[in-house]
């Protein structure tokens, strides 16, 4: 939308300003009846219809939908785009799956037409589930990565991505070394972070298949490029956790390892982290490293449950993602609701208020991109989705009886999925359309 022409929505608004955690009396902005004002991709207004509307210009399109919602698009923290045709494949846990579905479904990623096809797919999936950003891995190929770069590129979609490193304990057809990986991960750097809304994420795989030489090549890429991200697994599933205290006889703890090799900063996203003790948890704290919360690939594999009461307690910034393919669903809503449980399921109420926090502007934080996303603040990119309220029968009619913000919030964090998403903008346009 670079026709400097205002567009605006006249429908009810939601979205954060704080963390209903540490802020609960000034954590969220609702207005029932509210504006919201879109010009070159960038929000210029948010805010009630009456006192925003002298804002419009006289030739501002506007849009009424008296019945919807907007709030900001989703952010997915952590899912893998090479694993889109694997969702839902049976397996005895972490270890198994991998062998059995994951590695052969990533070598076919060494074809650039399937990465360019599947990329497709993978960007049409995130946007009919309103995720608007996401942290993905892709395969051990180079070229993996920049045809997810390039579709996403060609969308205007902010997306951070990065190229898979693993040399050991995988098939050898899907290994790099410690030095190409190293070079072609700087290469894709080079090529593909800050250009337009695209960002690169250092992505050693996890410890078992990264050689403590991958691993000291990759701290030495995170010390010398400090503001590309840096995505890995941590602390998943307990024979993970046996394999790694083997590999590495030295090290403290699975986080240890990480530590150890210069990899626990400020923009580092560690998937799962659900096994960590209190000084794995200060010490994430202690560096800004961010866990990402993956309660649907948690339950699909019998990893455990992820421990909100401790992250919240160590003050260790933590988000929500799908984890798709080891996750069962693209659906950020759908996330919500398995993390609600496993919150239960650990004697934590996970609020429905908490849940759109974590998946907005709490993710953006996290990832340092508050400034330019995660609510609807003026000056921020306009990456936001358009939720029906009336999207099944059901709800619709379970819609009737809620009596506040936060049982409404929950409706959707409970009963929602992609039918619930209307439609998707990113950077001020239309990027999906139910039912188009
Ligand atoms: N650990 C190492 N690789 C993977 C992966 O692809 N998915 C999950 N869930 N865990 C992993
Ligand atoms: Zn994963």
């Amino acid at each position: 939308m670079s026709d400097n022409k205002q567009y605006a929505w006249r429908t009810q608004l939601i979205y954060f300003i704080n963390d209903p955690v540490t802020h609960p009396h000034d954590c969220v902005r609702h207005h029932t009846d509210g504006l919201l004002i879109v010009q070159n991709g960038q929000i210029v207004a948010a805010g009630d219809y009456h006192q925003t509307q002298h804002l419009l210009h006289h030739d501002a399109l506007l849009q009424l939908l008296p019945n919807n919602i907007i709030m900001p698009g989703l952010i997915d923290t952590h899912i893998h785009y090479p694993q889109t045709d694997i969702i839902a494949s049976p397996a005895e846990g972490l270890l198994p799956w991998l062998e059995t579905y994951t590695f052969p479904a990533e070598s076919r990623f060494s074809d650039p037409e399937l990465a360019a096809e599947v990329s497709k797919v993978f960007l049409d999936e995130l946007l009919r589930n309103g995720t608007t950003t996401a942290s993905v891995y892709g395969s051990v190929h180079v070229s993996s990565v920049d045809a997810l770069f390039n579709e996403s590129h060609a969308r205007n979609l902010r997306m951070i991505a990065g190229k898979v490193m693993m040399d050991r304990n995988c098939p050898e057809y899907l290994q790099d070394t410690a030095e190409s990986g190293a070079r072609d991960s700087e290469a894709l750097i080079q090529r593909w972070h800050g250009k337009g809304r695209q960002s690169y994420a250092l992505t050693p795989r996890f410890a078992p298949t990264s050689t403590p030489e991958q691993l000291g090549a990759c701290g030495e890429l995170a010390k010398h490029y400090p503001d590309v991200y840096l995505q890995t697994h941590v602390a998943e599933n307990k024979d993970e956790i046996a394999w790694v205290s083997e590999l590495f006889p030295n090290n403290r703890s699975y986080l240890d390892v990480y530590d150890s090799y210069g990899l626990l900063r400020p923009r580092s996203i560690y998937g799962h982290s659900i096994w960590l003790d209190e000084t794995d948890r200060l010490r994430m704290h202690d560096t800004g490293s961010v866990a990402a919360h993956c309660p649907t690939s948690n339950l699909f594999l019998a990893s455990g449950l992820f421990d909100f009461q401790s992250m919240q307690d160590n003050q260790v910034m933590h988000t929500l993602a799908t984890d798709v393919g080891g996750g069962t669903s693209f659906s950020m809503l759908r996330t919500m609701n398995e993390a609600h449980k496993v919150a239960r399921l650990k004697g934590y109420h996970l609020s429905a208020l908490s849940m759109f926090y974590l998946a907005t502007l709490g993710a953006a934080r996290a990832l340092e991109l508050d400034t330019q996303i995660g609510n609807l603040e003026s000056g921020k990119e306009a990456d936001f989705i358009i939720l029906d309220p009336a999207c099944t029968p059901l709800m619709e009619r379970r819609m009737q009886g809620v009596n506040s913000l936060e049982e409404l919030l929950f409706l959707f964090a409970i009963l929602g999925d992609d039918r619930a998403i209307k439609a998707t903008y990113s950077a001020g346009v239309c990027v999906h359309q139910r039912n188009a």
